[in-house]
């Protein structure tokens, strides 16, 4: 399991290399974003995003990655990830989330987003709490990352923040929100997929010491219902057992001698990490 491999941590040089494959996923999905609207199809949003990818002279990942069809991820509604884009029509009201990656020079960056289809008027208010403390789970994943780094902590601190951060909405009056179970960031370079696990809920086993050269993807996935999944007969789309809705958001996240960098952001994290007082170090 990821647990037992070496962890790949990353010269600064390669970092840079990173940070473009981030920046070509970041326009993707903000060109996804823009395409969202009811009556389009989830085939038109993989085309949207791998045209970007090709224009800019990257390579998508996920097609082809164990036989994966498509260039990005759509998950609607009781779809948790890796729904496969096709003919479904996007509907107002509809809960949407959009996975994208990208490889420059053999680099990856991976990131997803939730949105509300439509129009404001069409939204249930339950489904936009989702949507949004599933976006705050992930930065506040991320800027625990930022605070552990500096005072030498573990991996761990991103779970205890993503399930605090579930836990104080409910407290705060939300409809309860359930972390899903068995799915998991990780660790991100030269493959999708690397050592470490990251884990979105606390846990005893705190996971690796946070030092400079960790590259890791946070991506809570949180559903309005059950924790617990299954997957399509297509051997792919994660759905709740229960049907209720989710969300999942995602960043690729670089840790450096003095911080983090959001590799998938635009801005590198620095507006969400600075509400959350945590500074923007890019290959610092
Ligand atoms: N982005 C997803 C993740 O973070 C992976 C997509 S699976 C694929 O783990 F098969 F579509 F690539
Ligand atoms: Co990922």
């Amino acid at each position: 399991m990821l647990g037992r491999e070496r962890i790949e941590y990353k010269r600064p040089e390669q970092v840079l290399l990173m940070r473009r494959a981030g920046l070509v996923v970041a326009d993707a999905l903000a060109a996804v974003r823009a395409a969202v609207r009811p009556g389009v199809r989830t085939a038109e949003l993989d085309e949207v995003a791998a045209e970007v990818i090709r224009a800019a002279g990257a390579v998508p990942s996920f097609l082809g990655y164990h036989g994966y069809p498509r260039t990005l991820c759509t998950s609607v509604g009781a779809e948790v990830v890796h729904g496969i884009p096709g003919e479904r029509v996007l509907e107002p009201g509809d809960v949407l989330s959009v996975d994208c990656g990208a490889v420059v020079e053999g680099w990856h960056g991976d990131a997803a987003f939730s949105v509300l289809v439509g129009d404001a008027g069409a939204h249930d208010a339950a489904d936009a709490a989702l949507v949004e403390t599933t976006r705050r789970a992930m930065w506040e994943g991320i800027a625990a990352l930022g605070r552990g780094l500096a005072a030498g902590d573990r991996l761990g601190v991103v779970g205890d923040a993503v399930e605090g951060c579930a836990q104080r909405a409910a407290a705060a009056g939300a409809p309860p929100l359930a972390v899903v179970e068995g799915y998991v960031g990780h660790g991100i370079g030269t493959a999708m997929h690397q050592a470490p696990e990251v884990l979105n809920h606390r846990s005893r086993s705190r996971g690796p010491k946070l030092r400079p050269g960790l590259c890791v993807a946070v991506e809570p996935m949180l559903s309005r219902g059950s924790a617990e999944t299954d997957v399509l007969e297509d051997g792919w789309t994660v759905v709740t057992a229960d049907g209720s809705r989710a969300a999942h958001w995602e960043h690729t996240v670089a840790l450096g001698e003095r911080g983090v960098w959001v590799l998938t952001a635009a801005d590198g994290g620095a507006a969400e990490l600075a509400e959350r007082g945590v500074q923007v170090a890019p290959l610092g």
